[in-house]
């Protein structure tokens, strides 16, 4: 059985933790709730970790949608999430439904994600009241990278207090869960005693509620240095590398198809 918002909330109540991982595609969507993680996010980090770019800003509506699809068809149990990308629901309430709609009828998914807090409450309050399930996001917001002035913690000192109040006022709005990203874990965990819906931390310590993480990023995929926040769970980069390079070796050699793998 599918994984539901309300599932997630007896979670909380029950004091069990829950995991979430970013999926873009159905081999690693089905082995990921295989393997037990309750809830996938078909994030706009598909910006940096599909298409290509350096910030999650370009990527559209257009370009989520068959990824969002292919992880809900491809999937069962797990509740799937997908982002509203930057600029598909700034505008208004109406252009908020609109995307989320379009993420509902056209990929099937079971809820939306958006970056924001106090100033995102009236989407948010828009967008349940349309039917559609909001997952909210504060803290560090990628899609507002370059008003934060790029990647830092957030509600550090004086700015815990508006921290909270962006908390309060998305559970309020009717999100039924909320990302905290890059937030001090002690704030986080203030957020989680308080809040009465899920809290889903990346950079935000362990007493969230759940966790979420790139997968490239936990697996190891992503070549470089990932943040400080990120623990790398495997070496995809040097497995995949090593393969690579014995396949493209044993072409050259001659070695590869072997006789049995030939036909008569
Ligand atoms: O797009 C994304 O991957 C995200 C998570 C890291 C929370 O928003
Ligand atoms: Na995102």
């Amino acid at each position: 059985r599918r994984v539901r918002t309300l599932d997630l909330l007896q979670a909380k109540a029950e004091g069990r933790r829950w995991a979430m991982l970013t999926s873009y595609d159905q081999y690693t969507a089905a082995l990921f709730e295989q393997s037990g993680v309750e809830a996938l996010l078909v994030g706009d980090s598909a910006a940096n970790n599909v298409y290509g770019h350096a910030t999650t800003l370009p990527v559209t509506v257009d370009e989520l949608i068959p990824l969002a699809r292919a992880v809900a068809r491809a999937t069962a149990r797990a509740l799937v999430v997908a982002d509203l990308p930057f600029g598909s629901y700034e505008i208004s309430d109406e252009q908020a439904v609109a995307s989320g709609v379009r993420f509902m009828k056209e990929a099937e998914v079971h809820a939306v994600k958006l970056e924001g807090g106090t100033t995102m409450a009236s989407r948010i309050r828009a967008l349940t009241t349309a039917g559609i399930p909001v997952m909210a996001h504060i803290g560090f917001t990628p899609q507002a990278e370059h008003s934060l002035g790029g990647y830092r913690v957030q509600g550090r000192g004086e700015a815990a207090e508006a921290l909270l109040a962006d908390a309060r006022a998305v559970a309020e709005a009717g999100a039924f869960a909320v990302v905290m990203e890059m937030v001090p874990a002690e704030l986080a965990a203030r957020v989680t005693a308080e809040l009465p819906i899920p809290t889903v931390g990346i950079g935000a310590g362990a007493d969230c509620d759940a966790q979420v993480l790139v997968w490239q990023d936990m697996a190891g995929l992503r070549p470089g240095r990932a943040p400080r926040f990120v623990k790398q769970y495997a070496d995809l980069h040097g497995v995949l590398s090593a393969a690579v390079r014995e396949y493209v070796d044993e072409v050259r050699e001659g070695t590869f198809p072997e006789a049995e793998r030939s036909f008569e």
